[in-house]
């Protein structure tokens, strides 16, 4: 018979106001002993305010987002991932459980009115809510459907206040060897980066993401809080940020700085143009045998392509 077992990520929602007054005490004792670079240390009181918003989920879909695909099973796109911090091969689950989540401090800063730094909690509480069924396509032409859940990045911009010369909007990842392995590996130019323009960013498809499939988002999605660009080939989509800065210059994303000749600025999905080494013509789909066309801009070319005329003399498809 089916029943409802309360997970250990579930408190009742009368719980969170009171949890979220405390992590804000504990930000504030933080910030206050001088840690710097936007991750702070994990600290003695960790259990406790791990909860307090994880209990939100599952948040109310938004069916205006739905993919035309079935959903990939979680079973596997949970284990088959891209964060470089914990290896290269796709089996990164076990190695990110060393990912720790909280505190975790967002620091907005450079072209706003007002640099911040916001705890994640308090960050998920303030902004709304809701689960979009995206498509996702990777670079190496592999693709999966996944419910996110999360908030408009459009919303966090209205949060920083851009000022008004602020072109770019360039998010930043943790950088800390000892809980990632992956980032003693001199070869990356760690931390990972990744950029976009402020109409992008504006865009109501991209969406800031901090829980899949009705749940908290697992470390290996990039928790707490990564971006989900669905119209553009995957490395774009940044997980585990700290740090989000409006310039005036066009940031260098890390897969940029290494391979300037297989990855750009731009990366929107475009079936039709190479990467110099395979085909961008099909995907094969996660957790299926199918190998299905792949659509320009991965089907929100609708939505998206006004974004790009005029852009002449750009790369926009790598
Ligand atoms: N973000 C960070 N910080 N580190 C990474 O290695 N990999 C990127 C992107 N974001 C990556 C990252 C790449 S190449 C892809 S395809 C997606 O994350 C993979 O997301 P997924 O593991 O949720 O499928």
């Amino acid at each position: 018979m089916p029943f409802h077992r309360r997970k250990g990520w579930e408190i009742a929602e009368s719980r969170v106001t009171a949890e979220a007054v405390f992590m804000d005490r504990r930000q504030a004792l933080a910030l206050g002993a001088g840690l710097a670079g936007g991750l702070l240390a994990p600290g003695v009181a960790m259990a406790a305010s791990k909860v307090q918003t994880d209990a939100l989920h599952p948040y109310a879909r938004n069916g205006a987002y739905e993919a035309g695909r079935e959903i990939t099973r979680e079973s596997v796109s949970s284990e088959y991932n891209n964060f470089y911090e914990y290896g290269t091969t796709k089996s990164v689950a076990a190695a990110a459980r060393q990912l720790v989540t909280r505190p975790w401090l967002l620091t907005i800063d450079g072209m706003v009115e007002q640099p911040r730094q916001i705890g994640i909690d308090d960050l998920i509480m303030a902004m709304p809510r809701e689960e979009r069924i995206y498509r996702f396509r990777c670079v190496e032409a592999w693709s999966m459907v996944v419910p996110w859940s999360g908030f408009p990045l459009r919303a966090l911009l209205d949060m920083a206040k851009p000022l008004g010369g602020a072109r770019y909007v360039r998010f930043e990842t943790f950088h800390d060897p000892k809980m990632a392995p992956g980032q003693r590996a001199p070869f990356y130019p760690w931390p990972y980066i990744e950029a976009v323009t402020i109409e992008e960013a504006a865009h109501d498809l991209a969406f800031m993401v901090t829980g899949a499939y009705g749940k908290p988002l697992a470390n290996q999605f990039g928790a707490p809080l990564r971006l989900a660009l669905p119209w553009k080939y995957g490395f774009k989509s940044i997980k585990s940020i700290v740090r989000m800065t409006l310039t005036d210059k066009r940031p260098k994303g890390l897969w940029e700085a290494i391979q300037p000749a297989e990855y750009g600025f731009w990366a929107n999905v475009n079936p039709q143009v190479a990467h110099p080494r395979w085909s961008q013509a099909s995907e094969n789909v996660l957790g299926t045998n199918e190998r299905i066309p792949t659509q320009m801009f991965n089907g929100y070319g609708e939505q998206v392509a006004g974004i790009y005329t005029g852009l002449t003399g750009e790369k926009l498809w790598m």
